[in-house]
């Protein structure tokens, strides 16, 4: 591996043309603005109106206040020179139930919200899902039920219907890994259910989705379509782990990406795990070949044989001796784990994997909460890094063709509240001011540097 290096001449050089940098949001974490214009009620709206659910008690607002202040983000994004620029759309803006006709005000948000994106030069990729489902369909089951899936296909009608003439470029869901075990599994993302085992169905009626999103999308006239997900390097903490290593690869890693990339699930069986609940066609509809397979890296894992019986033989354990983000020991810092990743999903997937497109990467590190200038060295070392890990793998012949820095802003971190920021630029989130990090000027300079 090379060594790493800040020098954005250097960096840039290792990414020839016309290789993309972008930055990413999501809805629910900078818009604000939960009431009005007829926005509908999500799962994130109920779950940070549970007492001491969310660390510091956030509600998302105000926040970035993104709703009233896109206008600044954009003009952010045109100043750091980014390609395009991923956001996420509200379902519960466009469609406040998740069943029935389109929120007109809702639409008209995204809708100015591409217009300045386009007047800057910037590419609008939006990500169709991430995270914020209507409450009234969780109430009907949320993942768990096979009908979301038709759901999605009609909301991303709606969408296609009224963007589809300027936006070319779509995400369908973000990390479903995250939304089934976390979000269903173990509890720590809204719904918070903690079903263990149980939360498996929502894989396939989420890749379902995504099946069916894919469909409507390429109907609409869409050019460029993929999922990212978020996928870990597994490691082993002792030699005779293998067992624990293959187990959690499956449930983080394989049983999302075999599916969209090969057409079937891995063998469930041998891992003791309940069959997926698949119908005919439906796995036809899942691997519908895509442009592009999103990854979203942080950070590798690293399990151990569960020390007690239980529904699953792995435990998760700090990765010893790396530096660590603000998240403490859950978030190594491990670029080389980056470079390993994408070699092994090549290496695992071969002429199945379209190009890749790195959909988000970052880390938060303590920052303060009042408008300052911050000068970030540890998250510039992190994207250089990162960054360099992404250049090596390019250069061991892996087809990676973007690189998404999460985030653009500080913003809601979900069950963290205001208290983890990954953003380039600082937000006051009491008073929703912005200023630029040191990273911001950074990235900048790297992205004129691979555009000169
Ligand atoms: C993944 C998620 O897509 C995003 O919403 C979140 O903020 C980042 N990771 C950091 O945790």
């Amino acid at each position: 591996m090379s060594e790493v290096t800040l020098d954005q001449r250097a960096l840039a050089a290792r990414f020839p043309a016309p290789f993309r940098w972008s930055a990413a949001t999501s809805s629910f974490q900078i818009e604000g603005a939960r009431r009005g214009d007829g926005r509908g009620r999500s799962i994130w709206d109920a779950q940070v109106e549970v007492p001491d659910w969310v660390k510091d008690g956030a509600t998302a607002e105000p926040g970035p206040d993104s709703y009233h202040r896109f206008g600044d983000d954009v003009a952010l994004l045109r100043g750091l020179g980014v390609d395009r620029y991923r956001f996420s759309l509200s379902w519960v803006r466009i469609q406040p139930e998740g069943t029935g006709p389109a929120e007109p005000r809702g639409l008209d948000y995204y809708d100015r919200l591409v217009d300045a994106l386009l007047d800057a030069g910037v590419t609008p990729f939006p990500t169709l899902y991430h995270w914020d489902h209507p409450q009234a369909l969780e109430e009907a089951g949320g993942w768990l039920a096979r009908e979301m899936a038709d759901r999605f296909a009609d909301y991303t009608q709606l969408v296609i219907d009224r963007l589809g003439d300027r936006v070319h470029h779509w995400y369908t869901l973000n990390e479903p890994v995250s939304m089934t075990l976390q979000g269903y599994g173990v509890g720590t993302l809204a719904p918070a259910r903690q079903l263990v085992i149980e939360a498996l169905p929502t894989v396939h009626h989420q890749l379902l989705a995504h099946g069916r999103a894919v469909q409507v999308l390429r109907a609409g006239g869409a050019a460029e379509i993929g999922i990212p997900n978020n996928h870990t390097l597994v490691r082993a903490l002792r030699d005779d782990d293998g067992a624990a290593v293959a187990t959690y690869d499956l449930l983080h890693n394989r049983i999302f990406a075999d599916p969209i990339l090969t057409g079937a699930y891995p063998d469930l069986e041998m891992y003791g795990l309940p069959p997926m609940p698949v119908h005919d066609g439906d796995l036809a509809l899942i691997s519908a070949p895509l442009d592009f397979y999103g990854i979203n890296f942080y950070n590798p894992t690293t399990v151990t044989q569960a020390s007690s019986p239980g529904p699953l033989p792995f435990e998760i354990v700090p990765t010893p001796g790396l530096p660590v983000t603000g998240f403490g020991p859950e978030w190594p810092i491990d670029p080389a784990a980056l470079r390993e990743l994408l070699i092994d999903f090549r290496d695992r997937y071969g002429a199945a994997l379209p190009p890749i497109v790195i959909g988000e990467n970052g880390a938060s590190f303590p920052e303060p909460d009042e408008a300052v200038r911050v000068q970030d060295d540890d998250r510039i070392a992190y994207l250089a890094g990162h960054i360099a890990a992404v250049a090596d793998a390019i250069e061991a012949g892996v087809d990676v063709r973007e690189y998404t820095v999460w985030s653009l802003l500080d913003n809601f971190e979900w069950a963290e509240g205001f208290t983890q920021r990954f953003g380039l630029v600082h937000v006051d989130q009491r008073t929703s001011d912005r200023t630029p990090k040191a990273s911001y000027d950074w990235y900048r300079a790297l992205i004129r540097e691979a555009h000169a």
